[in-house]
């Protein structure tokens, strides 16, 4: 019958998408947001904190009180993201009058933590607590938090967030924690020493924006493996599958053979989530090709996700269905 249907058969599995307020406005769209395939949503953009925290202290969830009402009344739960990331952060972060010390900006990082957990207390039983915060060679990434605080902003941000909602499950989240490597193996062990001294990590996000061709369900699952046998639950936070080559966004314009190629890795990318017990979902990064991100970041690529751009399923739909 549906994607949705099909996962909330399995226990505790998840099948979201990311939307927006904006995009749901699109009546065709939106009935496809709304209906059986997902039962979970993300906000794309307006949990960030340059909308959310747009001026010192001042809060604005206009957007994302919308969404989430949108999300109760689609009986869909929803992931929260993103507390803690360098990027999307409003100018008056970025550009202080005043050089931010540790001393100035920890309290206003306790304040965005707290009070956007505990406003969303109930609604939100997951956030990506960090996002992004190491480098492809496992280092950590130069951020203003890392280098007022080291690491000590993660294990504050998870403690803060614990304290606001202990039932939320907290996330750190990133790209390239697919498949084993530097960063994978240093994110190990960086969560181990997190989980050895009692900080309320409950589970690692991998964002999952793959390329087609390049999906090796062998590979994902002993990845994602490295981080489920530290005990931590694993989500599949930011799922698309797009085409390197220069044929655009609209699948119309790729040979049988790569539709065929991306049908193939949805379906070793789902197949990889399911063989492990501790994951427990995956979110597309927006459903459609319609609305992704993708061609407006890698120019002339794109047809990443499950659904075209005139809201189609493709293959890759049908290959997630049989593989879950
Ligand atoms: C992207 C959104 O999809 C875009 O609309 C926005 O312009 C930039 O951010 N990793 C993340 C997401 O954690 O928040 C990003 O989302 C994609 C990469």
């Amino acid at each position: 019958d549906s994607l949705g249907g099909k996962m909330a058969l399995l226990q505790r599995k998840w099948l979201g998408h990311a939307t927006e307020t904006y995009t749901l406005e699109d009546a065709p769209y939106a009935a496809i947001a709304g209906g059986n395939d997902f039962n979970r949503i993300t906000a794309e953009n307006s949990m960030k904190w340059e909308t959310i925290e747009p001026a010192p202290g001042v809060f604005d969830f206009t957007l994302s009180d919308a969404l989430v009402a949108w999300a109760e009344a689609h009986d869909q739960a929803v992931r929260g993201h993103t507390l803690v990331w360098h990027s999307q952060l409003p100018n008056w972060i970025n550009n202080p009058a005043v050089p931010w010390t540790a001393e100035t900006l920890k309290p206003v990082l306790e304040n965005h933590v707290r009070t956007v957990v505990r406003h969303f207390k109930g609604k939100i039983d997951m956030w990506d607590v960090v996002n992004e915060m190491f480098n492809e060679d496992g280092t950590y990434r130069d951020t203003l938090f890392q280098r007022l605080f080291g690491t000590d902003y993660v294990k504050w941000a998870l403690t803060w967030a614990h304290e606001e909602d202990p039932d939320a499950l907290l996330f750190i989240n990133d790209y390239n924690f697919e498949y084993r490597g530097a960063k994978v193996d240093s994110a190990a062990l960086f969560f181990k020493s997190l989980i050895d001294e009692k900080y309320p990590l409950g589970a690692v996000g991998a964002q999952a924006h793959l390329i087609v061709g390049q999906v090796s369900e062998a590979g994902i699952t002993a990845g994602l493996k490295h981080f489920t046998d530290l005990g931590l639950l694993l989500y599949l936070t930011e799922v698309d599958i797009r085409y390197e080559i220069g044929r655009g966004n609209d699948i119309a314009d790729y040979t049988p053979s790569q539709v065929a190629q991306q049908a193939k890795d949805y379906y070793s990318l789902t197949k990889a989530c399911l063989a492990l017990q501790n994951c427990i979902g995956l979110t597309l990064w927006q459903y459609t090709d319609k609305y992704s991100w993708i061609p407006g970041v890698w120019d002339g690529t794109g047809a990443a996700l499950p659904w075209d751009v005139r809201l189609n399923k493709k293959p890759a739909y049908t290959a997630m269905y049989e593989a879950i």
